[in-house]
């Protein structure tokens, strides 16, 4: 296994290189499953979950032309299972479930297991697929799926599941009649594979708001997309800036998308020149405290909880951050205090009083964006950090340590 280990206390400048969105490349690349034939896609990352996502495809019988674009090749689509071994490795694999009872009418698919982060059940996913007239059953850890045919119903979320969304999209694009979705996520991933699966032939009204209406249509065709960029990764660029105190641009990126990040950060201290397609950020000589309370798209995003934090614990003052979408999303906790931060959980809640330097310390990664979150902590701190099990970040982050070694950082990757 690999780790990092950083010399902290440089401030970053220079620009930053964002890739495609992890978040909208999976559901898309699910969505091939929905047509037979020739699929083009650009701007994919290249991240272990895609190389996850591909493997589980390869298993269902897709094969691949590697480049940008990226073709995939469906037409020999004729398997159904997501088996235990891949679902284990990433639980977006349930992405696969609607596509395949859309096409094929039949899907068994692992139940995804819970992991660091809570328990993550799908339920809403599968009462979503029941009310489309799948017929679900759960046998030896599995999700067994099967239809004559898919019919076009009203489903209404309990909570607005990013994926439950894309799951129920891509079921519903193919069903017979009209299906509405309310209390829908709002997430641009979710809008970024609506805007995929409309170019592929399908009727979809509503995406970005929390009621998405779909009309079934009888055969959809292969796509051509250009995958978004990733709003997180430009988020977590844009927090290293803020906690060494340097100067970061990113690009490309679509602001809209980073509103309540920015928003967030410029509380803390920070400025930014905003343009078409990129982000300067200037960093705060003080960083101010903030109070955050993750939530929902448009709200602040809960995969952007960890990096805050981080930064938080270099700030002038006491800060309180909820996270109210995660049961257990304060892994990174335990570690920051291992570098001296001064924090304390109370439920879902963090206190942060900030400590005017954190120290360099051997920590531990233990899900994506809690090590995202290490790394942005040992850039500021006083000494070296070395960051195990990064497999994690590999998960979500293209060439971390390339990326922040151009901008001044001192950052390298060595086996363990
Ligand atoms: C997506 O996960 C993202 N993953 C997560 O990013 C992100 O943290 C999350 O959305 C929230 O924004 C992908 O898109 C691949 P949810 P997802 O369904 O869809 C509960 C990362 O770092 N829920 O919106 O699994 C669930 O337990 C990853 O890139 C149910 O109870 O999240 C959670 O508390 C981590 N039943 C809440 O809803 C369900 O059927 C939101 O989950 C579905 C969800």
């Amino acid at each position: 296994m690999d780790k990092i280990i950083i010399e902290g206390g440089r401030p970053l400048n220079g620009t930053v290189q964002i890739s495609g969105a992890k978040n909208a490349a999976l559901p898309i690349l699910a969505a091939t499953l929905l047509a037979s034939g020739v699929h083009r896609l650009r701007n994919i990352p290249p991240l272990r979950d895609i190389r996850t996502a591909k493997t589980l495809l390869y298993h269902l019988g897709a094969t691949f032309e590697e480049g940008d674009p990226l073709s995939v090749h469906t037409d020999s689509v004729d398997g159904h299972e997501a088996p235990y071994d891949l679902v284990k490795t990433m639980r977006a694999s349930v992405l696969v479930l609607g596509p395949l009872v859309a096409r094929f009418k039949k899907a068994r698919v692992s139940l995804p297991g819970g992991c660091a982060i809570g328990a993550r059940p799908i339920n809403l996913h599968l009462a979503g697929l029941e009310r489309l007239g799948v017929k679900i059953e759960l046998k030896h850890g599995y999700v067994e799926a099967s239809a004559k045919k898919l019919s076009g119903n009203h489903i209404y979320f309990d909570i607005p599941t990013v994926t439950g969304t894309a799951n129920l999209m891509m079921a519903a694009v193919l069903a017979e009649g009209k299906t509405v979705l309310e209390n829908a996520a709002r997430e641009p991933e979710v809008v970024d594979l609506a805007r995929c699966l409309t170019s592929m032939g399908g009727s979809i009204q509503g995406v970005g708001t929390s009621v998405i209406t779909i009309e079934g249509v009888s055969e959809l065709q292969p796509m051509d997309h250009t995958i978004m960029p990733d709003r997180i990764e430009a988020a977590t660029y844009l927090t290293a800036a803020g906690i060494t105190r340097g100067n970061i641009t990113i690009t490309p990126c679509i602001p809209d998308h980073l509103e309540a990040v920015i928003h967030k950060l410029e509380q803390a201290g920070m400025e930014f020149q905003i343009s078409e397609g990129s982000i300067k950020s200037i960093g705060a000589k003080v960083i101010r405290p903030i109070d955050i309370k993750t939530n929902p798209f448009p709200g602040f995003p809960t995969d952007m909880q960890a990096q805050i934090m981080a930064m938080m614990s270099l700030a002038q003052g006491q800060s309180i951050i909820t996270e109210k979408i995660f049961e257990n999303r304060f892994m990174h906790v335990s570690e920051l205090k291992r570098m001296g931060a001064d924090i304390s959980i109370e439920g879902n809640t963090a206190v942060v009083r900030g400590r005017s330097k954190l120290q360099g310390a051997p920590v531990m990664a233990t899900d994506l964006r809690a090590s995202a979150s290490l790394v942005l902590a040992g850039l500021a701190a006083d000494g070296v950090t070395e960051v195990s099990r990064v497999y994690h970040l590999d998960r979500g982050y293209e060439r971390l340590e390339e990326k922040l070694s151009r901008v001044g950082a001192r950052i390298k990757r060595v086996s363990e």
